[in-house]
């Protein structure tokens, strides 16, 4: 049976943009936008007994915790139950391929690490950032990636888009068009 709401999907590594572009895509159209990363972190703040849900210490241990299987199948019921009411953007690293492999629209954001942790650091920092510093944050990012890489799986029907030399307004409306052709 096919699903009554639409569940737009965008996977991705680390600081690949997906929860801030999925924030706005989900604006767009007036979906809601259920960040997956965000439950893994919820019950790491849990068990550790931590609120900062983006503290280091919650980032270190995040990606162990969603190694567990009973804590995956939890995340995921969760997603799935709010998507049988709502239309949906879903940002993740199995959205596509596990959680709703009927997604109506698949998307898989890649960019260069080195990209990747030169926005992550300007965000944090709100500064332009030495060659040095994206050095370390890029060292960072690849072990994250390495660690996150058995759940990082992308479906076979994503739309890829290299975010690299893209502004986000350019990748939303890129998104967004792909959503209105569904
Ligand atoms: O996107 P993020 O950095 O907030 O994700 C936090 C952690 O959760 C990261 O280690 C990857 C993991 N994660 C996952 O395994 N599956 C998802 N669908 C989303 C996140």
């Amino acid at each position: 049976m096919s699903r009554s709401k639409i569940v737009i999907a965008i996977d991705g590594p680390a600081a690949s943009g997906k929860s801030s572009t999925a924030a706005w895509v989900a604006r767009e159209l007036g979906f809601q936008h259920l960040d997956s990363g965000m439950l893994y972190r919820a019950e790491t703040g849990r068990r550790l007994g931590i609120a900062d849900l983006r503290s280091p210490e919650v980032t270190a241990n995040v990606s162990a915790v969603a190694q567990i299987p009973s804590v995956r199948a939890a995340v995921n019921a969760e997603l799935r139950r709010i998507a049988e009411t709502e239309n949906v953007v879903v940002d993740g690293r199995d959205i596509g391929s596990v959680v709703f492999p009927d997604a109506q629209l698949k998307i898989f954001l890649v960019a260069d690490p080195w990209e990747r942790a030169r926005r992550r650091l300007h965000q944090k920092l709100g500064r332009a950032v030495l060659d040095a510093e994206i050095a370390d944050e890029t060292r960072r990012l690849v072990e994250r990636d390495a660690s996150d890489a058995t759940n990082t799986l992308q479906a076979r029907d994503a739309v890829l888009i290299d975010t690299t030399y893209l502004t986000q307004e350019e990748q939303v409306q890129r998104i967004v068009s792909l959503a209105q052709e569904c």
